[in-house]
């Protein structure tokens, strides 16, 4: 954002402290041996590399190779060309391409319809995702016209499918991707700002954040194994306390991770969590998560899910894994369409759509329109009354009440231009998302000095204490205090 109206003192400072937080982390990303020295931690380092457990050549037999899967996808673009689109969202260490396949009856064009992103393979060595995903795309195609949900998915939706977001970890049979980064630690990360440069980012994470800044995703959710368990935002805490700590949308979120977990074949009969769902922070605190980051900066409602309790199964398993989690994945797409508040906005002297944004009252949060079409798509719990306000910067905000059945609610707003600028900064949407490394500059000019002033003594503080906190954070961010990290 306004990056050059910022002082250049205050970024050289920003610069020299981001430098700072970077070190330890990069030496431990190279092997985390480097941390032994550092008492309690090392223990815990250690330890999780000892966890870390070998996979056979007989565990993998039977899971798709990358080339096989590359195939695959390429073979599914061409048997169901007319209801998708394959498309690569950027490249892996080694050079991969990270192949999408776009699902909908008009591929090729933006349509004011809602869109969501499967995302498998996170973890190198939590393949389940991959393979699933295959199947998903094959039963919607096989499907379509046929099975009415896949009918309702495919015409009424932009299904977004990346099988594998770490084709490198892999192939290396290990979790980070090639350079040995934790993916699902290496976003920007809403209290602890080492992440926030998208420069820095590995090439995986960078693909996914530019991803997200062109499409408008309403909703998505990141396969993993390891575990049985829908889990919804926020991933940590601001203190890195193990507690349940909710986001603005927290109803909505287990509503959603209901919607999976219910619609599982025995999600939600999980002893370790009640109903098959968990707050990321109460089952473990991580930080530079993909989930909270879709959510505060995409506007994207993002689930982890973890679907099933041993990474590398029986290759023999997956068409039942598949099975177990069919509906659960076709219900959560059609929850999209058929219930929450849909619209578009428009300003009333051109008559244009307009990219504003909806909020819903109480619920401190905003999802914004599309630039093309002005469409919103606001998920919400059924069976409720809210008050719905749309905003725009230059225009007048315009709220109405509804009442919320099981059905989706269509909702436009005709918004009219208000002349008086005061309106403009009031009413900046903070989800247009053209933010990336500027997302940390909403500073103004006129309190530069202060935060100057604050930042000298946070950086001499920073200094004093610099190894003690990096050790805590890089606890955080390579081991969770779960045996096994999903
Ligand atoms: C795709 O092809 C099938 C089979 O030829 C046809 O029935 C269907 O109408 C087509 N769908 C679209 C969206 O063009
Ligand atoms: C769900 O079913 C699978 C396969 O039958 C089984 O291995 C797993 O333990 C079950 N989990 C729960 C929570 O019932
Ligand atoms: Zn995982």
């Amino acid at each position: 954002m306004a990056i050059s109206r910022i002082h250049p003192l205050f970024l050289l400072l920003l610069l020299l402290l981001r430098a700072f937080a970077l070190l330890p982390t990069q030496a431990a990303a190279r092997g985390g041996h480097d941390l032994s020295d550092d008492g309690d931690h090392g223990s815990v380092s250690r330890n999780l590399l000892q966890d870390k457990p070998h996979i056979t050549e007989e565990m993998t037999r039977g899971y798709m190779s990358n080339a096989e899967l590359e195939t695959a996808v390429h073979a599914f673009g061409s048997r169901c060309s007319n209801i998708s689109r394959v498309y690569s969202i950027g490249k892996s260490v080694n050079d991969f391409p990270l192949l999408v396949i776009e699902i909908s009856d008009k591929p090729r064009q933006r349509e004011a319809e809602p869109a969501f992103k499967f995302i498998g393979n996170v973890h190198g060595d939590e393949p389940v995702g991959r393979e699933v995903l295959m199947h998903l795309a094959n039963w919607l195609c096989d499907n379509y016209l046929k099975d009415p949900l896949a009918t309702l998915i495919v015409e009424n939706m932009h299904l977004h499918i990346l099988p594998t977001m770490n084709p490198d970890g892999f192939a290396l049979r290990w979790r980070g991707n090639a350079n040995n980064i934790d993916l699902n630690r290496d976003f920007p990360d809403q209290f602890f700002s080492v992440n926030n440069d998208i420069n820095y980012r590995q090439p995986e994470t960078r693909a996914i954040m530019n991803w997200v800044k062109q499409e408008h995703f309403t909703a998505s959710a990141s396969l993993h194994g390891g575990a049985l368990v829908a889990n919804y935002p926020w991933d940590g805490t601001k203190d890195t306390g193990k507690r349940y700590y909710g986001c603005p949308d927290d109803k909505t979120f287990r509503h959603m991770a209901s919607v999976y977990s219910q619609s599982h074949y025995n999600m939600s009969l999980s002893k370790e969590f009640e109903g098959g769902i968990t707050n990321g922070a109460l089952w473990y605190p991580i930080y530079g998560g993909m989930q909270d980051w879709n959510y505060i900066h995409g506007g994207c409602f993002e689930l982890t899910l973890e679907i099933s309790d041993t990474k590398w199964p029986k290759a023999a398993e997956l068409s039942v894994i598949w099975e177990h989690n069919r509906m659960s994945m076709l219900n959560l797409l059609a929850s999209l369409i058929k219930s929450g508040v849909h619209g578009r906005i428009f300003a009333a002297d051109t008559g244009r759509p307009i990219p504003g944004s909806v909020t819903i009252k109480g619920i401190d949060s905003k999802v914004r329109a599309s630039r093309t079409f002005g469409d919103y798509h606001r998920i919400i719990v059924p069976g409720e009354k809210y008050e719905v306000m749309a905003s725009m910067e230059g225009f007048r905000p315009k709220s109405t009440r509804i009442v919320l059945e099981q059905e989706a609610v269509n909702l436009d707003f005709i918004l009219e231009p208000d002349g008086a600028d005061g309106q403009m900064k009031l009413l900046r949407n903070d989800y247009g998302c053209r933010c990336g490394s500027g997302m940390m500059f909403h500073v103004e000019e006129a309190h530069i000095w202060l935060y100057l002033l604050v930042l000298c003594v946070v950086l001499t503080l920073y200094l004093v204490f610099k190894r003690k906190t990096a050790s805590r954070l890089l606890a955080y961010r390579y081991s969770p205090r779960r045996p096994v990290a999903v």
